[in-house]
């Protein structure tokens, strides 16, 4: 196989795959050109030709994306415009007047903003349990006996930390969620497509992903996975159009339909299905070990590197992000550095989950810089990252 530099433009090394991947498969470009030349008609709206040709393509794109998760079948994925977009949905439709929340410091803002809204707007009883400094860990136990301490509505937590890369003891989390009759539901925004797991395996109820980090897709692009039968447990957030049922004024309760309102992002669907198929070639098995040991390499490195901390514990598992701060310099200064002198494309500052900072005392190094390699990031690329981080630690 070859694997093609970070960005074939511009030469620019990419490592910011955990805001957005890029670059894509070839396979994808070409599926949203040909969408957009050769089909370019709505989904479910009308009976013409083109029509079913679409039908057909989101068909096959759920039941791949259902191939990743492990999912009982496609139409339990419903499409989002991305993970946000995801998130507010499953909690809207899911939460009620005075529910309890147990829930992580770990989050992104995209937990952490609808939840405070909800939060005032429907009294909710919000627990935030933190995390390891060190390993990155949140503390499973003390999540499973907030669980089992008073009756909870919701257990909500990040798959893996979009700053630190670290995966979370789901598991452990996941038996209490069950053992005590609370709902399971995961932002998997880092984890879909960069680590195998099942959504059966793992007996999680409710899942939001991006479909354009890990897996690959467009931006614009989301899924939500609802688990069998608990559709009718949730309110659909947004109502209108499905093209299905015109005469009723009532929004379908069946999935996907009843959560899919409005015209779908086709060209971004059809470079979804392109790379979801991709995915499953390569499997998720080979993208992970790949990526793990561009991390893993990047991250040996940087932590010998005076002056240079690396968060997150080396010997836990990671989705492939290595976030770390440079002593002396603001970590947004770092990343301009990388980006004007080294054209080392990454994020610095607080990738938007602000507790993770305040825990890791990293707020006043202006966040952490994040370099994060995706699948068709090369060994030469984090050695060229490694080599510029070292060259500025010493010119301080
Ligand atoms: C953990 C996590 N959750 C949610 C999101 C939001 O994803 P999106 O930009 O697709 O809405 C991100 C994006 O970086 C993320 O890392």
């Amino acid at each position: 196989m070859v694997w093609l530099m970070s960005d074939p433009c511009t030469g620019a090394i990419y490592l910011d795959n955990a805001a957005t991947s890029f670059p894509k498969p070839e396979c994808v470009y070409s599926a949203v050109d040909t969408y957009m030349r050769q089909m370019g008609v709505a989904f479910g709206r009308g009976s013409h030709t083109g029509t079913s040709d679409a039908a057909r393509l989101v068909a096959q794109c759920r039941q791949r994306l259902a191939r990743i998760l492990d999912a009982e079948s496609g139409d339990r994925v419903a499409f989002t415009f991305n993970c946000t977009d995801g998130l507010n949905l499953l909690l809207r439709g899911v939460l009620r007047t005075g529910d309890r929340v147990v829930t992580t410091t770990l989050e992104h803002n995209s937990v952490l903003r609808p939840l405070q809204q909800l939060k005032s707007e429907l009294q909710l009883d919000v627990v935030h349990v933190d995390f390891d400094a060190d390993s990155g860990l949140v503390n499973a136990e003390v999540f499973a006996r907030e669980l089992r301490s008073q009756h909870t509505r919701l257990a909500l937590l990040n798959h893996a930390s979009n700053v630190t890369g670290v995966v979370q003891p789901v598991r452990v989390i996941s038996a209490a969620a069950h053992e005590t009759g609370t709902l399971l539901m995961l932002d998997t925004a880092q984890t879909v497509g960069h680590i195998p797991f099942s959504v059966r395996d793992l007996n999680i109820d409710l899942l939001a992903s991006a479909g354009h980090k890990g897996l690959l897709g467009p931006l614009g692009t989301g899924i939500v996975y609802i688990r069998n039968g608990l559709e009718d447990e949730l309110l659909p957030a947004r109502c209108g159009g499905t093209g299905t049922d015109s005469e009723s004024l009532v929004q379908p309760a069946v999935m996907p339909t009843r959560f899919e309102s409005g015209n779908l992002n086709m060209p971004g669907l059809a470079g979804l299905n392109a790379a979801a198929e991709w995915i499953l070639q390569q499997s998720v098995d080979g993208l992970h070990s790949r990526i793990s040991q561009l991390s893993t390499r990047l991250s040996d490195s940087l932590r010998g590197i005076p002056g240079v901390t690396v968060f997150g514990g080396a010997d836990v598992q990671n989705v492939g992000i290595v976030s770390f701060t440079l002593d002396g310099m603001d970590s947004q200064d770092v990343a301009a550095v990388l980006d004007q002198s080294f054209q080392i494309r990454c994020r610095a500052g607080l990738h938007c989950a602000p507790l993770v900072h305040r825990r890791l005392g990293t707020i006043s190094a202006g966040g952490t810089v994040r370099l994060s390699p995706g699948p068709l990031t090369n060994q030469a690329d984090v050695d060229t990252a490694t080599e510029a981080v070292t060259q500025l630690a010493a010119s301080l």
